[in-house]
């Protein structure tokens, strides 16, 4: 018997979880800012229109028709065929995302735990401290093996118990957190500042180079390309509606990327001579320093926004971790036929080893290269240009040219099926495939 979410409600919750992550709260405001504020807005949502969300919906498809993980479901629905190569890449890709995503959760861990303790709240220089702190091996891999093992404590009890149960808990408290520290950072004195920085298109930013982020932004905060959502649709109850699921968990997904803009940017403009501009750098070293000089003189301010924030890089990033263990888990676990505990306890045993290796590539691995890269660079460089959109442009094709057309209409059974064909056939294998290879012949 394999399980299956209990509720549509929890069923929304765990994909939306997935999408939700280190890519809305970390990422998002980061590439906006640095692209071109709302022309990189624009362009974002009609790559998730046109080419993420039919990925995501392609997913659902193949998940639940197959109700298999993500490489059998190939072999389920294509027989002999070699489309089981997309199931492969996802479970790679699952691999190596898990590993270097619980690096940089591990940090969001490690600060959580340093706000509460309210040893961030002297003035001191955070980019020495944040470097400092990414050299430190021990308290590198610590955190991210502490991380890892809250992920598996999660996967470890299942799909209804442990990955349902525990979105339901951590999403509507994500809600609660974004709305609490939306209301604290829009009432600040740099709130119009911020806004306009983060809304006000500035097309002369937008390159091709931009178009290539924006789409490498959908497809990473959607989770898709990766198989990641086929396993939670072969989860999906039969009368769960695909193509409503999927507009839902874009909608929150979005909504949450530009909250975390909200409540990011105000801050900082509030602050003087604070650079909005600074790249990944910005959530871990200029904020800490914004809610510092910004609630100086309300300490209980800064130490409840503070903590709070990192709270919610944390456990964004567990609901998502959660998913990408879980597409290796239920391959393991079906493949080889073992328990679900001794699947997740082998994926964390490998993930952790790889994950290691990421977070020491900042200290003392940061002289070994591969392909020019440290590994925490490369792990994220195959993740996210080479699995996600060629897993992407496979998953759309099989749907749109070689699975059953009776198939793909059962499963979607919507009015908008013909607009979603033509997606999958042409718009998004194109679209895709020509990011693809230009982000290639870039590298
Ligand atoms: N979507 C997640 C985020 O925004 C990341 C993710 C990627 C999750 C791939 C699962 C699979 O952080």
């Amino acid at each position: 018997m394999r399980s299956n979410f209990g509720s549509r409600l929890g069923m929304v919750l765990a994909s939306a979880g997935s999408a939700v992550g280190l890519g809305n709260i970390w990422r998002f405001p980061t590439e906006a800012g640095r692209n071109g504020g709302a022309a990189f807005i624009l362009l974002y949502i009609a790559c998730v229109l046109l080419l993420a969300m039919p990925v995501m919906i392609g997913e659902f498809v193949i998940g639940r028709a197959s109700r298999a993980n993500t490489v059998d479901s190939y072999r389920v629905l294509a027989p002999g065929k070699p489309w089981v190569v997309t199931g492969f890449i996802g479970v790679i890709g699952g691999f190596l995302v898990l590993s270097y995503y619980s690096v940089v959760a591990g940090w969001t861990l490690d600060y959580t735990v340093v706000s509460f303790s309210a040893s961030l709240m002297k003035p001191m220089d955070y980019g020495e401290y944040f470097n400092s702190f990414i050299q430190n091996p021990s308290r590198q891999v610590l955190a991210m093996a502490a991380f890892m093992a809250v992920t598996h404590f999660v996967v470890a009890r299942g799909v209804e118990k442990g990955i349902e149960r525990f979105s339901k808990i951590l999403m509507p408290l994500l809600f609660a957190i974004i709305l609490l520290l939306m209301f604290f950072s829009l009432n600040m004195p740099g709130a119009v500042r911020g806004l306009e920085f983060l809304f006000k298109p500035d097309f002369s930013k937008v390159t091709i180079q931009v178009v290539l982020s924006a789409m490498g932004q959908a497809f990473f905060t959607l989770s898709v390309g990766i198989g990641c959502l086929a396993t939670y649709a072969s989860y999906f109850s039969d009368d769960t509606p695909l193509v409503r699921t999927a507009l839902n968990v874009c909608v929150i997904d979005s909504l949450v990327a530009i909250s975390a803009g909200l409540i990011i940017f105000p801050a900082v403009f509030s602050v003087d001579g604070v650079q909005a501009d600074v790249g990944p750098g910005l959530v871990f070293i200029t904020l800490p320093g914004v809610f510092n000089s910004a609630f100086g003189s309300y300490p209980l301010v800064n130490y409840i926004f503070s903590s709070l924030f990192y709270m919610l890089l944390f456990l964004a990033a567990l609901t998502s971790s959660i998913s990408m263990h879980e597409i290796c888990t239920a391959y393991i676990s079906e493949t080889f036929h073992t328990e679900r505990p001794v699947a997740a306890r082998i994926v964390t045993a490998i993930c952790l080893a790889m994950g290691s290796v990421c977070s020491l590539s900042f200290g003392i691995l940061s002289s070994v290269h591969v392909m020019g890269m440290g590994f925490f660079d490369l792990f994220d460089y195959l993740v996210a240009k080479f699995c996600m959109p060629l897993g992407g442009m496979l998953i759309c094709t099989f749907v749109g040219w070689d699975l059953k057309h009776s198939t793909v209409r059962e499963q979607l059974n919507s009015r908008i099926t013909p607009l979603l064909m033509f997606l999958f056939r042409w718009v998004a294998p194109i679209g895709i495939g020509t990011v693809f290879v230009y982000e290639l012949m870039d590298k």
